[in-house]
């Protein structure tokens, strides 16, 4: 990964070299952070990021239900974050906000002075499946089970719940899949490691509810409702294993990975195994415009970057 010049780091910019954490700091040894992944992209008009307001608010939900201790609003949030994309003088990028907790001490009791810490970094950062974006790629069901809620929230995008993602994807990568998909204890379809997940079914959209253990991903409620504006049917509601084998299509969505389509499933072709579906496509083509600045029906999607 390329370095940018700065990241917010505890209350200012500071050169990417110097932003380090002492080996001892609690978030280090019990996953005891949570964080965020946003992207800037380069629009018609300027950069612009995508959708900041929905991210920081589910941030700033998970600091509260994990009881982390940060003063800062969504504004203030935004204000940083706008300000770290000008001093890097970038046009697009991945966005990680992240707090920690910061003591540097053995023990999970979280205690009265513990301290936490916060950085926003902006990273370059290509497309998460390279070359396959526009072809597809194979998944497989995972044998591991996604967290369910009375283990971790789901919800929250917390670093513990990560070891659940990079166990999944570890096993599917070294099996020669490109990612995997991960039912709940209950059996249902989850997500995949990083990704939310869509099928098509005779021409209904269909996506597993928050209670299937979902982290209630930015990018699969904008899906829902550019579908539902373009006409479609969408339904969230519980799948199946072998609903996933016999759907029409199937595609992947997230900040990094953003729509990719899944072309086998534990090897069974996905309609025709090749590329995306009909439908897939025509919401990729439709996300594309907007993040693109060319669709003012989803303007107030965009935070544009002002650079006095
Ligand atoms: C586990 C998980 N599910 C779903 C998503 C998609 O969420 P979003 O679209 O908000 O990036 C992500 C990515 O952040 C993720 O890590």
């Amino acid at each position: 990964m390329k370095p940018l010049s700065k990241i917010w780091f505890n209350g200012k910019f500071i050169n990417w070299k110097e932003a380090k954490i002492h080996i001892l700091t609690h978030a280090l040894h019990y996953g005891t952070a949570i964080f965020e992944g946003m992207r800037c992209y380069e629009t018609v008009h300027g950069p612009a990021i995508f959708r900041m307001r929905e991210h920081y608010t589910r941030f700033l939900n998970g600091v509260k239900a994990y009881q982390f201790k940060l003063d800062y609003n969504v504004e203030e949030l935004i204000k940083i974050t706008e300000k770290l994309i000008v001093k890097n003088k970038v046009k697009s990028c991945y966005i990680r906000p992240i707090c920690y907790m910061a003591s540097e001490r053995l023990g999970l009791g979280m205690v009265e002075n513990d301290k936490f810490g916060l950085a926003i970094m902006a990273l370059d950062f290509g497309r998460y499946f390279g070359s396959k974006t526009g072809k597809g790629i194979t998944c497989s069901v995972s044998s591991w089970k996604r967290i369910s809620s009375t283990t971790l929230s789901p919800h929250v995008k917390a670093s513990a719940n990560y070891l659940n993602s990079v166990l999944a994807r570890f096993e599917a990568t070294n099996s020669g899949f490109d990612e995997t998909i991960m039912l709940s204890e209950e059996g249902h379809v989850s997500e995949g490691s990083a990704e939310n997940i869509f099928i098509v079914q005779d021409g209904e959209i269909i996506t597993p509810p928050l209670y299937d253990g979902i982290l209630a991903g930015v990018t699969r409620d904008s899906i829902m409702a550019i579908a539902k504006e373009e006409g479609y049917i969408v339904k969230e509601k519980s799948i199946l294993r072998d609903e996933l084998y016999t759907a029409d299509e199937v595609f992947l969505c997230g900040t990094a990975a953003e729509i990719i389509p899944v072309i086998s499933i534990d090897k069974r072709k996905v309609g025709k195994g090749k590329g995306a579906g009909p439908i897939t496509k025509e919401i990729t083509d439709s996300f594309r415009t907007i993040v693109s600045g060319k669709d003012e029906r989803f303007g107030k999607w965009l935070d544009y970057i002002k650079y006095k």
